[in-house]
């Protein structure tokens, strides 16, 4: 048994309009009505839904994360929010380093380890997303490449209580394609050794590692069980209460 508490985590994207708050509206009326126990919730919704959501949610156990933040407090930069900024909105996580700002706007793992540090620096959770490209998976290169992200995008600092990983490979994002579990075992197996050896048995053993990438409620308790997945990062199937609800249930006792 995982002494680690798992976290299953929606990640709404750029999805989400004021009237969806009848979507995490139903999604915690469901879960007070018939609870699963020894699971975290948490909605990351657009910024513009960061803080309706949390006022929404402040008296129960869903928490809000956003998606992304700069590096510092405050100054031009113009259309960005600091992580202080989520903060003051209600939010207790931020997603930083997902593919697809890495892909859309060029973030290095420099950048990431920085926004990291500034998700800290607020009092914040960084969940902190690695994975391979299709490309680099073909090469045989996965192991390397999540070893690099980890090296270079998870800041020194790191413990069990400020930081989750999110293995998302890039070509399971959206696709309906998933790993095999021995695969997904390999990769988080991984993960954990080089955690472990980086910040020790008992910041790396008891970080959280998310698995993240076409997980919907018919693959959710298979990949779920995956010694060393302690929950999921869900994008489309987080949109819909009922979906998500089926991928929480799979840590229904
Ligand atoms: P999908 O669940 O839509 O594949 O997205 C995964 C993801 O990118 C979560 O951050």
């Amino acid at each position: 048994m995982s002494r680690i508490t798992p976290l299953v985590a929606g990640n709404w994207k750029m999805n989400g309009m004021r009237e969806q708050a009848a979507e995490i509206g139903k999604l915690a009326e469901s879960l007070e009505k018939d609870p699963v126990d020894g699971v975290d919730v948490m909605i990351c919704p657009p910024a513009t839904l960061v803080m309706p959501f949390a006022e929404l949610m402040k008296d129960n156990r869903i928490e809000i994360g956003g998606q992304d933040c700069h590096p510092l407090v405050s100054g031009a930069h113009t259309g960005d929010i600091s992580a202080e900024m989520l903060a003051d909105s209600g939010a207790t996580a931020i997603i930083v380093g997902h593919s697809e700002r890495r892909a859309d706007h060029g973030e290095t793992d420099a950048l990431i380890s920085e926004k990291a540090q500034a998700t800290w620096r607020a009092g914040l959770v960084a969940i902190i997303c690695v994975g391979e490209t299709n490309g680099q998976r073909s090469y045989g290169l996965t192991l390397d490449v999540v070893r690099r992200q980890l090296k270079n995008a998870v800041p020194d600092g790191a413990t069990a209580q400020n930081t989750i990983i999110a293995y998302e490979p890039v070509w399971a994002i959206g696709t309906g394609l998933t790993p095999t579990v021995e695969d997904v075992k390999k990769v988080h197996d991984d993960i954990r050794s080089v955690l472990v050896e980086r910040f020790g048995s008992e910041n790396g053993g008891g970080m959280r590692l998310l698995y993240g990438g076409s997980v919907k409620a018919s693959n959710a308790a298979e990949l779920m069980s995956v010694e060393n997945v302690d929950g999921a990062l869900v994008g489309g199937a987080s949109l819909k209460a009922d979906d998500f609800l089926g991928i929480i249930n799979s840590y229904k006792s």
